[in-house]
């Protein structure tokens, strides 16, 4: 989701600006916005790369796409940024769609049809819209690919109405049917991939489907509605962004923007302080979901967006089993889940929550884990930890309690987390997007996309947001990207050192910290770091979802894009440039590493598109096979 475009009309508002439109923060005059001012682009960079192999070889300064030319491990030539309204790639390097919104999963379910967009029954039964995380899964001898449907532009999606608007309770319900996630099984035949149609493994999860509560928080009074007295069964996993995947087979899928589905008959309607920090108010995002179904009228059913805001565990083998909210690990606007068996069999978690000003955690099971062994107690049973950093490159993790963050029981501390956490003191940063773990070393990267807030205004919770640390830039417009090693190599110690591996920046417009960090120039550019992964071979994909106005700020950036990046030097590489208006999101790999899958979310967002279809199609969000011409490993 692009949360940070200009000239938006407040009927298709970000999810963030929307955010602060119900629940408006002062702006604030005693931040030190002075330091941002006098932070030289040298000064700042001395903070940059501070550890790694970089330092081993004698400073940032010999970062360039030249000097590392020769011995690059990403072995393709770098593409420019551009405006057209395709996939570019490097020569030698293919890619087509493997399915797109609205394509059937079912025998007997009608194609997509453009001038219509579908119905809710034909939608049900069909891949869901705007792609977000995914993974593969090898289920037997068969290919499953899960992948989140995040959101739906109703610009889109009721673009076929002549004013833009649900014209019937059908259009309402299809759109809801468009979120949720998709399973599906995938085959490759002569090297394209697709949907098998009716395979036993095919499932829609939907706002519908009902799931079980678990952790700290299931039970709770709290969670308890008129449909479930018990606060045990939902209905539903929406708005899942990032995802995450476990050592055992199972698939993480995250809820985010959850409080803009919510709304109020009385327009007046005053909710909770705790609901108020998650953003639900008496106004929703603009589905109307409350005019189908009462539960999403908050007036009526306080606790029904308690209910959401979790991890969200997903069996791709069981097609029947009931997806589990993991409340342990927190209740906030999750992006991903990047999840890491630590040296001693604990399972570690890192997640962010992305709102502007908000927080970075980390879970840690008591339990271990073993191949084959029980496995929900180790997402329900662990502990929930929140980050401080500070601005000598030392960092710690701060265990969110009962008693440290005066909450009544570790329930709460699971339900009204953002709460905890700002009671903890920890540390507010530029929109937590996703996070990764390096394969070859005990180190992690998350995105932090942009934050025009910072120095500005406090978050939500009224927690200052002063530009200092990893959060370096006041009116942050391009994103940088945070690493951490934890203390002994260990994921569940509570110290860290952090540095920061790339600030993205504009170096053709500008010549101080807003030009980005050395290792970013004219031809690798890019805004708004946000879908974050490792290869196996220790590579990170960035991905972007920023300004794709390809002007003053932005200019020479293009359409929203996909990088790839040597840690080990901070070598950066542009390999994929998506179509118009879209934002390049999720991402994974075949089994024999020879495609990469990418998801393309809301191209012509705003009605600049026909992609992938072209001539005067509907714009379709699709997961796309890259591969390479002869045959081989991607990278
Ligand atoms: Fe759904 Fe934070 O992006
Ligand atoms: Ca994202
Ligand atoms: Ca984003």
């Amino acid at each position: 989701m692009n949360h940070d475009n200009n000239n938006q009309t407040p009927d298709e508002l970000s999810f963030d600006d929307f955010d602060e439109l119900v629940n408006p923060t002062a702006e604030t005059t005693d931040f030190d916005r002075v330091v941002e001012a006098a932070m030289s682009r040298r000064d700042l960079l001395k903070s940059v790369v501070a550890f790694g192999s970089i330092a081993a070889l004698g400073g940032y300064n010999v970062l360039s796409n030249d000097a590392h030319a020769a011995s690059s491990r990403m072995a393709f030539t770098p593409i420019s940024a551009d405006t057209a309204d395709t996939i570019s790639l490097p020569e030698g390097y293919k890619s087509h769609v493997v399915v797109r919104w609205g394509d059937p999963l079912w025998s007997g379910v009608p194609e997509f049809d453009h001038a219509t967009r579908g119905t809710a029954a034909s939608q049900e039964k069909a891949f869901g819209d705007n792609i977000d995380g995914m993974d593969v899964f090898a289920v037997g001898d068969k290919t499953v690919i899960v992948v989140n449907n995040e959101y739906s532009n109703r610009k889109v999606m009721w673009g076929n109405r002549p004013d833009g608007k649900p014209a019937n309770d059908d259009d309402v319900l299809k759109i809801k049917m468009a979120h949720g996630l998709t399973i599906a099984e995938i085959a490759e035949t002569d090297g394209t991939w697709g949907v098998v149609k009716d395979s036993p493994y095919n499932r829609r999860v939907t706002p519908d489907t009902p799931t079980t509560i678990t952790g700290p928080a299931a039970g709770h009074d709290l969670m308890k509605t008129a449909a479930d007295p018990t606060g045990t069964t939902s209905l539903g996993t929406f708005n899942n962004c990032g995802n995450g995947r476990t050592p055992w087979g199972t698939y993480l899928a995250c809820e985010e923007n959850f409080n803009g589905y919510f709304s109020a008959e009385d327009e007046k309607h005053k909710v909770s302080p705790e609901l108020k920090r998650y953003g639900v108010s008496a106004k929703d995002w603009g589905y109307q979901f409350a005019r189908v179904d009462e539960r999403f009228d908050v007036a009526k059913h306080p606790n029904e967006p308690n209910r959401l805001g979790f991890v969200v565990e997903v069996d791709p083998s069981q097609p029947d089993a009931k997806p589990k909210k993991r409340s342990a690990l927190g209740r906030f606007k999750h992006e991903n889940a990047e999840m890491v068996v630590n040296g001693d069999g604990r399972i570690v978690v890192y997640m962010g929550d992305d709102e502007r000003g908000e927080f970075l955690y980390r879970y840690v099971s008591n339990g271990y884990y073993a191949v084959g062994g029980e496995t929900d107690s180790l997402m329900e049973d662990g502990k929930l930890y929140v980050a401080k950093f500070h601005d000598n490159g030392a960092g710690e993790w701060i265990e969110l309690t009962p008693e440290s963050t005066g909450l009544a029981s570790m329930a709460e501390v699971c339900i009204h987390t953002r709460i905890g956490a700002s009671a903890v003191g920890a540390t507010t940063m530029d929109r937590p997007e996703w996070v990764a773990s390096n394969p070859n070393a005990a180190e992690v990267y998350c995105a932090l996309t942009n934050n025009k807030n910072r120095g500005i205004k406090p978050n939500a919770g009224g927690d200052l947001t002063p530009a200092a640390g990893p959060n370096p830039r006041a009116e942050n417009h391009y994103g940088q990207i945070v690493r951490w090693r934890p203390n002994g190599s260990d994921h569940t110690s509570s110290g860290f050192a952090w540095d920061l591996y790339v600030l993205a920046g504009n170096p053709e417009v500008y010549n101080d910290a807003r030009a980005g960090s050395s290792n970013v120039d004219a031809s690798n550019m890019f805004n708004s770091p946000d879908g974050l992964k490792f290869d196996d071979n220790g590579i990170l994909w960035i991905q972007t979802d920023g300004n794709y106005s390809n002007e003053k700020d932005f200019a020479g950036q293009g359409n929203n894009q996909m990088l790839a990046s040597d840690p080990a030097t901070g070598e950066i590489k542009r390999f994929l440039v998506g179509p118009n208006e879209c934002e390049v999101t999720g991402l994974t790999w075949s089994a024999d590493k020879r495609t990469l899958f990418v998801g393309i979310q809301h191209p012509g967002e705003r009605g600049g598109s026909h992609w992938p279809e072209g001539g005067d199609s509907v714009p379709r969000s699709a997961v796309l096979a890259v591969q390479r011409e002869d045959g081989g490993r991607v990278v």
